[in-house]
């Protein structure tokens, strides 16, 4: 397994899953893709973990992005779970949980982390572009359950940085003013997008062009 970073091709395989076996790159077609893993089923922080991207569908639909979680338990075991998901979120699961007893994706995906205790998956994200290249690698400890508002917000970055110039600076949000990339003159910048407001002349704030 080779280490895998940002920019790769995201590897592809085929999984048993909770809406039938799936092709990655096939299921995917030219959507975003969220990757992600849990450490097991029936346990809280996953439930929570699951149930919040659940009650989040409709902001990852209108992100064009399709979500799909992973774990080591048998296909059986995230069936007999997801009632639980339902009772103690609010939330019906509406996204495929992977079975992978074989430890074929997690492995594929260096997703077992054997400092973190066991054979499981430690709480892994990864956001794949319509071309199949990996944008964003995320690692969790078991311990601690994951912000999703947090990756809808990172979607929004890589999306807007994917078709504009531009940066996005720390705790930005969609709609808030962006940074011209340091590599556009100010000059370029100015006729580029609205408002430009020269801080430094490597920092140059600028109206979202999507906004
Ligand atoms: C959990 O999901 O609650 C969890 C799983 C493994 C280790 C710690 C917490």
């Amino acid at each position: 397994m080779a280490t895998l970073r940002l920019g790769d091709t995201a590897p592809n395989f085929t999984a048993d899953t909770t809406d039938g076996e799936i092709d990655f790159h096939e299921w995917k077609k030219d959507s975003w893709a969220v990757l992600f893993s849990h450490p097991a089923d029936f346990t809280p922080v996953c439930t929570t973990e699951l149930g919040r991207t659940a009650a989040l569908k409709s902001g990852f639909e209108a992100r064009n992005t399709k979500v799909i979680a992973v774990s080591v338990d048998p296909i059986e075991d995230h069936r007999s779970w997801a009632p639980d998901i339902k009772e103690v979120t609010g939330t019906e699961l509406n996204f495929p949980i992977i079975a992978d007893p074989d430890r074929k994706v997690a492995e594929l995906y260096d997703m077992i982390h054997p400092g973190e205790g066991d054979t499981s998956t430690v709480r892994s994200v990864f956001v794949v572009g319509p071309d199949n290249l990996i944008k964003l690698i995320l690692v969790y400890p078991k311990s601690t359950g994951r912000n999703f508002d947090e990756i809808l917000r990172v979607i929004d970055s890589l999306q807007l940085t994917a078709h504009h110039s531009v940066a996005t600076p720390a705790d930005w949000t969609k709609g808030e003013r962006v940074i011209a990339s340091p590599g556009m003159s100010t000059a370029e910048a100015g006729e580029r997008f609205a408002n430009l407001q020269e801080v430094k002349p490597y920092l140059r704030w600028v109206d979202d062009p999507t906004a």
